[in-house]
């Protein structure tokens, strides 16, 4: 049997380890290299890629994209994309989400893995359906979390109805790396029995699962992981690529990928390692095992964010109190899985809860707005007593908060003007208005600045 690997070192790899810092000079030698290697994909846009290269790199994100699609001809590019959040956090309205997925596969994206936060479906389905009339591979994803609602079955639900959404393939998203080798083997196989799509698994060293995880997720028929060169793997980031790739070939398991290359790649991104170490933008403490998401079954970002607003508020001998209000908070919102946006709403909302010496005395104004079903459907019960306080005899919306959404791609590239040159600028623009509109102003001073530097990449990337 086949097993495809996913390179994360461009995107995911790339944001757990150094912020999303890396920027596209940094990598660019080699990308001919890595399509050579026999991945089944290259992550390498999408998540807080396009944030960050407006916001920090001056990049546009756009032409990142279509520069790396100009030296990877041949291995499928993929994206990661927040369903109708896009890259951000907020929902946009539909004429968006479809412009914004049909420029991104016409700039070089092969692979949308979309997600949404809540595992509500229909917060996923214009993006899916999008892709797939881009001729486009579309993925869509399972957020993973334990909970006592989460089992089994719930699980083969959700994979049944992504598959009946068209999509042609499934991924298990586990960003927090709590999920153990027995649980992904137990997952792996109900879905590979009840679905006939294939089945890709996503997860993230941090608790030191990673590895066994995913050779048990392949021994129950997962069809490809994601993983990262050896330098930037581990920690935070993903399993390494090659350590995978030697342990399933003694298993008696193929790979595409080819071993020679795979250290000349990992030679090239040794040094860039050690660079990042010096300069302070990566912390080697994020490349270590943390075990504490175990015990306390919260992702170990969410906690480290708990930690530094706990400290910030001179209260960390509250630390306890609070770790043991989360759970609480979790389960009166019906169990949402700790994925961005939810593991900051359920983190802020218990420390509240616990600073202010009465349970939801403040409730913030995001706890509202999902109690109010402006997120989505809660996977489970949401505790009615909160639901009372916050909304009182109004009740939550049942419908899509998407189709209460007016269209706005038209209206705002108008607003742009000459601003933006293209329709990617003013998807720039939507999803991070002051720091496109920055960077849009920047982008003019930097030109009339470097004319020889324009006309050499012109002359390297031609559209
Ligand atoms: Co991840």
């Amino acid at each position: 049997m086949k097993v495809n690997f996913t390179e994360t070192v461009l995107r995911d790899a790339n944001q757990s380890l150094v912020a999303t810092r890396m920027p596209f000079s940094d990598f660019e030698k080699i990308l001919e290299l890595l399509d050579k290697a026999g991945y089944y994909s290259l992550e390498c846009w999408g998540g807080a890629t396009f944030d960050s290269c407006l916001r920090y790199l001056s990049e546009d994100p756009w032409e990142r994209l279509r520069k790396i699609r100009y030296k990877v001809k041949n291995t499928k590019l993929q994206m990661l994309l927040r369903g109708q959040n896009l890259l951000g956090y907020k929902h946009y309205p539909d004429d968006v989400v479809r412009k914004f997925v049909a420029h991104a596969a016409q700039n070089g994206i092969d692979i949308f893995r979309i997600f949404d936060a809540l595992n509500d479906f229909r917060n996923i389905e214009v993006a899916v359906d999008e892709t797939l009339k881009q001729g486009a591979h579309a993925q869509g994803c399972i957020c993973y979390t334990t909970s006592p609602i989460h089992n089994l079955e719930k699980y083969v639900v959700l994979g049944k109805q992504l598959e009946s959404l068209g999509v042609h393939s499934i991924c298990i998203k586990d960003m927090a790396g709590i999920m153990g080798p027995q649980e992904a083997y137990d997952l792996i196989r109900a879905l590979k029995s009840n679905v006939k799509i294939p089945v890709f698994l996503h997860t993230h060293s941090t608790t030191g699962f990673g590895p066994i995880t995913y050779v048990k997720a392949v021994e129950a028929g997962c069809d490809g992981i994601d993983t990262a060169i050896s330098s930037f793997s581990g920690g935070t980031s993903q399993p390494a690529t090659e350590s995978l790739h030697y342990a399933l070939k003694q298993m008696g398991y193929t790979t595409d990928l080819d071993e020679k290359i795979l250290k000349r790649i990992n030679d090239f991104f040794k040094p860039l390692k050690a660079k990042y170490v010096s300069s302070a933008l990566l912390d080697p403490f994020v490349m270590g095992t943390e075990t504490d998401a175990l015990v306390y079954q919260i992702p170990g970002g969410m906690l480290s964010n708990l930690i530094a607003q706990l400290k910030a508020q001179n209260a960390m001998d509250k630390l306890e109190d609070v770790l043991i209000e989360t759970p609480k908070v979790r389960k009166d919102l019906g169990y949402p899985p700790l994925v961005t946006p939810m593991s900051q709403m359920v983190g802020v909302q218990a420390a509240l809860n616990v600073l202010s010496g009465e349970r939801y005395k403040n409730i913030t104004n995001e706890v509202k707005a999902y109690l109010r079903g402006e997120y989505g459907k809660a996977p489970g019960e949401v505790n009615q007593e909160l639901l009372r306080k916050v909304l009182g005899d109004e009740k939550p919306m049942t419908n899509r908060f998407a189709d209460t959404l007016a269209p706005e791609f038209e209206r705002v590239k108008k607003e742009l003007g000459s601003l933006a040159r293209s329709d990617e600028d003013v998807l720039s623009y939507i999803a991070f208005p002051q720091i496109a509109d920055k960077f849009f102003k920047e982008r003019i001073e930097r030109e009339s600045r470097s004319v020889t530097y324009t006309i050499r990449m012109k002359e390297e990337y031609p559209r």
